[in-house]
């Protein structure tokens, strides 16, 4: 029985990709912010999934995340689906630094512990759920974008890292276009609107080919490829007023 381990499954992307391998029969170790969701979660297969309370942000998080591994008797594949992100034209400081503090910070953190956990054991599979955000800066979420290239460019270094260690660990960087969940709960109307069971899905099967990065869907892989040619000084005039964050 394979097993993995998703931070960010108590609800969205990472729940449905939870769903799929429960379905195909792997053992998960799921964790979040919310108890009561893991716990909610746990009772649809109690005999595949272990629970593990944790916060990104906090200094303890790779110490639960050591304890979660370890109550699922070790790990081959680890998903990073947990993140936050909201518009913010204004710049609200609390918002600006706390996705800085969930997105960089956290990121980082777990991130670590999971290539150092592979690098002991001698392989293993990290995948993160980053976002197509980084592609560009955004106006409209400034953090957001910021966090999403951050994030894109430390699975870039770790990648180079592991090939300088010679280790055998392999790195998925998901970058999905705007999917239906909290995270855009925001009463905003977003075009181009992704199922997150869907989105799911497609990163499972990206997963499995062991895809490097895997732009979901064809509709955005086609936007992302004339975005990464528009230059700058055009960028800048761009009313990419996206009514959402992603
Ligand atoms: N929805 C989109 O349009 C979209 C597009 C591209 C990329 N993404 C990315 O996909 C990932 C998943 O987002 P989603 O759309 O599935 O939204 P979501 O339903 O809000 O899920 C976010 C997950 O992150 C967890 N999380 C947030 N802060 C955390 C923290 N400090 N510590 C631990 N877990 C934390 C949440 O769990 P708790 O609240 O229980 O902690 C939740 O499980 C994010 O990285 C997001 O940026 C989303």
């Amino acid at each position: 029985m394979k097993r993995a381990i998703i931070i960010g499954a108590t609800s969205g992307i990472g729940q449905e990709v939870a769903k799929i391998l429960l379905k195909e029969g792997w053992k998960i170790g799921i964790a979040g912010r919310r108890e009561a969701a893991l716990e909610a979660f746990q009772r649809t297969a109690p005999n595949q999934i272990e629970i593990q309370a944790l916060d990104v942000t906090q200094e303890d998080a790779a110490e639960k995340l050591h304890t979660l591994i370890e109550r699922l008797g070790g790990m081959e594949l680890f998903l990073l689906s947990s993140g936050i992100g909201f518009q913010n034209m204004n710049l609200r400081e609390d918002i600006e630094l706390n996705t800085v503090r969930t997105n960089v910070e956290g990121f980082t953190r777990v991130v670590d512990c999971a290539f150092s956990y592979f690098k002991e054991k001698g392989g293993g599979h990290l995948a993160v759920i980053s976002s197509i955000a980084g592609t560009k800066g955004l106006g409209v979420a400034p953090a957001y974008s910021a966090t999403k290239r951050f994030q894109n460019t430390y699975i870039d270094a770790l990648e180079q890292l592991a090939y300088m260690q010679k280790l055998a660990i392999h790195f998925t960087d998901i970058r999905p276009g705007f999917v239906a969940t909290d995270l855009l709960n925001d009463g905003k109307h977003y075009p181009m609107l992704m199922r997150a069971d869907k989105v799911a899905y497609d990163i499972v099967r990206a997963l499995k080919r062991k895809k490097r990065i895997a732009v979901i869907d064809t509709r955005y892989r086609v936007l992302v490829f004339f975005w990464g040619m528009i230059p700058r000084w055009i960028w800048k005039r761009m009313p990419v007023k996206t009514p959402g964050k992603t």
